[in-house]
């Protein structure tokens, strides 16, 4: 297996497929991080390090009189402490009973088993005992008592490792933890850039590439959620890494709240990044005993550029993050009533949707936003779980058994974690709302936030959705969150406490999440929070897809899908077709564009099918046929960014099945030129020594889709070798916003 303790050298070496993670428990028990990259063998890679005296770069006591060469200040560590003589960014910082800020660690001690550790109360990636390692070392302050505990998962075939810390309070007072990040990690060698993925509510995850200079970097958020604004998901590479080529890594932090990423180049030019949860409104108090966890980050490197580093972690997601009956199981393609009706619905109208659903092939009706309650704009209700009898015209079991009959599934949606003024919850409980006392609280679409931090309040919410969930034939949540936190405070915690309240709310969502996913275990939960603020792998963990962005426009979402493919797989986002023109933009696109964007997701459609016409009707049966039918291809293929959105004129991906047997390439238009530059694009994953026969998806053997083919061959064979080295050119854009679905099929030779 992949974890190797060498007894003298005290070397720890994590080796991975194509990776070795190294660190070494130093003369004076300093576990110093001496590698992590491309595959080596296990020799000792401390001696790389340059250890030279340096003014301003102190010693500790220990060595301070004979060895002037050793400064915490420079050498590279596996957990860098703050207030001791590591001056650089540090992931722990500890406020001791004498109010000091000081920790120090060494080396106490390791453990190695098989399988991939777990963390109580929090998600964590899984593999069984053949699939995963732990190694876990233990560190200890001696003068404070507080001991730290790193764990390392190892996923030796899928080229990942993860890791998270235990930090327990030995001593006989009580300390207060104000930063205790899950990963410090040091490149001692090297000149990187950093990809992170900024936006806002309706356009997230926009790819940003920048150098990593001198100085401290960050993305992070204090929003309560992981947010629009910034996701918990970075990639570090090398200045000449690309989509396919160098050296590159990826991180993904396993939490859904409060974030920081920091990268700190030193003053030698060493390169340092740390990741946790965000110190700001973050101070835990750990009485002796105690123990806190640091949530998990899962790390990965390719020599194989940005594409290796997605493609490694959209396995991962898949494979040892999503959980339960959906995790491999057919999700259903959906239609939701959002930006059909918005509030505006009764039964009736519902019933009458989902009736052209059915007939279309579509499997699933979601009923969103305003069935409960007084709840006929966003202004009341939030908090009131209870079915708006009136305004549905008869009960949720008699509406859920009218869609049923149909031959679809009933999906409904909630936002547990929100609060209305004006709903009877907040009546009888104002002491549940989050809001600082003698403070008025800031609103954010008229709502306010329940305090998920208290046990009565998580109680209250398990009770109310599972007796909705049992009163009627529900198997799908769309799990929302519509504003972020401010005025942290609980009315729960005593005053000393209150820095805790944060992280506490995200413990009591992803209780609430896992005691009902464990009791409902048919249902399909889907994350959402105003589209895509929350969009990480700790949500990932409970819910398998999360609603991408409130942006339905087809090219807006080349963009958001695009950064978004960076970090998670197909399977997890949340992509439909919507009316023209587009609510958010008012942008006119085909049906096709449409459809070929949101099979790039966990399909499905947002709009009224009332008032469809006949021929968009044929289309749409068409775009539903072609989904199910390449479903595996598109769900579980090997993703590639073939073009970026941000430069051309067309958008290009491709799906290809894990043995080569097929592939998909969508192609889309944003850009439509008079005498157009052609675009080309090389294939990949193929099978270089077979044939493939190229169609239009959806299209009858040897027969077009549309007027479109007219101008494109029907069908053509070509080479696996001549399509990946070679190319494929992409057929023009016949008017704005053209979508291209090409399929190959391998044919047997
Ligand atoms: C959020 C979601 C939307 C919809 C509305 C309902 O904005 O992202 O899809 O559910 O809430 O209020």
């Amino acid at each position: 297996m992949g974890i190797y303790f060498e007894e003298k050298s005290r070397v720890f070496t994590l080796q991975t497929k194509h990776s070795t993670y190294q660190m070494k428990a130093d003369e004076q028990g300093t576990l110093l991080h001496t590698w992590y990259g491309e595959k080596t063998d296990n020799t000792d890679l401390s001696c790389l390090i340059a250890r030279w005296d340096r003014g301003f770069s102190g010693n500790p006591f220990s060595v301070g009189g004979t060895d002037r060469n050793y400064s915490l200040d420079t050498l590279p560590q596996e957990y860098s402490c703050f207030g001791t003589g590591d001056y650089r960014i540090s992931a722990l910082k500890v406020e001791n009973a004498d109010g000091s800020r000081a920790v120090s660690l060494r080396y106490a001690g390791h453990t190695i088993e098989k399988g991939k550790y777990a963390l109580c109360g929090l998600p964590a990636a899984y593999g069984t005992p053949e699939e995963a390692e732990t190694l876990a070392v233990e560190l200890a302050d001696a003068d404070s008592g507080i001991s730290v505990r790193l764990l390392y998962g190892v996923f030796e075939e899928l080229d990942v490792i993860t890791r998270a810390v235990q930090i327990t309070n030995g001593g006989k007072e009580g300390v207060t933890l104000l930063k205790a990040a899950s990963l410090c990690l040091d490149w001692q060698t090297g000149d990187y850039d950093w990809l992170t993925f900024h936006g806002r509510h309706a356009m997230e995850r926009n790819l940003q590439r920048t150098g990593i200079a001198h100085g401290v970097q960050s993305v992070g958020s204090v929003r309560g959620a992981s947010s629009h604004h910034y996701n918990p998901f970075v990639m570090v590479c090398a200045k000449n890494a690309d989509e396919e080529h160098g050296d590159c890594y990826g991180f993904s932090f396993v939490y859904s709240g409060e974030f920081l990423m920091e990268t700190e180049k030193d003053q030698i030019d060493q390169t340092r990044l740390v990741c946790g949860i965000h110190p700001d409104n973050f101070a835990w108090r750990l009485e002796p005993g105690e123990s806190f966890i640091a949530p998990e980050v899962l790390m990965t490197y390719s020599p194989q550029g940005q594409g290796g580093v997605s493609r490694i972690f959209h396995r991962l997601i898949r494979e040892h993050v999503c959980r339960g009956q959906w995790k491999h199981s057919r999700r259903p393609v959906l239609v939701n009533n959002w930006e059909g009706t918005y509030f505006d619905f009764t039964g009736d109208k519902l019933v009458d949707i989902a009736r052209d659903a059915a007939e279309l092939g579509i499997e699933l009706f979601v009923m969103d936003d305003g069935w409960f309650g007084k709840r006929d704009d966003d202004n009341s209700g939030l908090g009131d779980w209870y079915p708006n009898e009136k305004k549905l015209g008869c009960t949720l079991k008699e509406l859920g058994e009218r869609i049923t009959a149909l031959g679809l599934r009933f999906g409904i949606w909630f936002e547990p974690e929100c609060i209305s003024i004006d709903s009877d919850l907040y009546r009888a409980h104002p002491e549940w709302a989050v809001a600082v006392p003698g403070r008025s609280p800031v609103l954010s679409r008229n709502q306010l936030i329940l305090d998920f931090s208290r046990k009565d309040v998580q109680d209250h919410l398990i009770e109310r959705i599972s007796d909705v969930l049992k009163s009627a034939p529900i198997t799908y949540v769309k799990w929302d969150f519509n504003r972020s936190v401010c005025d942290k405070y609980s009315n729960a915690l005593p005053a000393g406490r209150q820095g805790e309240m944060a992280h506490r709310f995200v413990l009591g969502l992803y209780r609430v999440l896992e005691t009902l996913t464990q009791a409902f275990p048919e249902v399909l939960f889907e994350g959402c929070s105003g589209g895509g603020g929350r969009f990480d792998v700790g949500m990932l963990y409970y819910t398998p897809q999360i609603w991408c962005s409130d942006d339905t426009d087809a090219i807006e979402r080349l963009q958001i899908q695009y950064g978004t493919s960076f970090g998670y797989p197909v399977s997890t986002m949340g992509a439909h077709v919507s009316a023209v023109p587009n609510h958010q933009t008012g942008r006119v696109t085909p049906l096709s564009a449409r459809g070929c964007v949101a099979m790039a997701g966990t399909f499905g459609y947002e709009l009224d099918l009332n008032r469809l016409t006949e021929e968009e009707k044929e289309e749409i049966r068409g775009q539903i046929r072609t989904f199910k039918e390449l479903y595996d291809c598109i769900q579980y293929g090997e993703y590639y960014r073939l073009t970026s959105p941000l430069s051309g004129s067309c958008t290009v991906w491709e799906t290809a099945a894990p043995d080569g047997s097929e592939a998909l390439v969508s192609a889309v238009y944003h850009h439509v030129q008079a005498n157009p530059v052609p675009v080309y694009v090389k294939l990949r994953g193929l099978d270089e020594t077979a044939s493939y026969r190229i169609r239009l998806a959806g299209a009858p053997e040897g027969q077009g889709q549309d007027e479109r083919q007219t101008e494109h061959k029907a069908e053509e064979i070509r080479s696996g070798a001549a399509l990946m080295h070679a190319g494929l050119l992409i057929p023009p854009a016949k008017g704005d916003y053209c979508a291209w679905q090409l399929h190959l099929v391998r044919i047997n030779q």
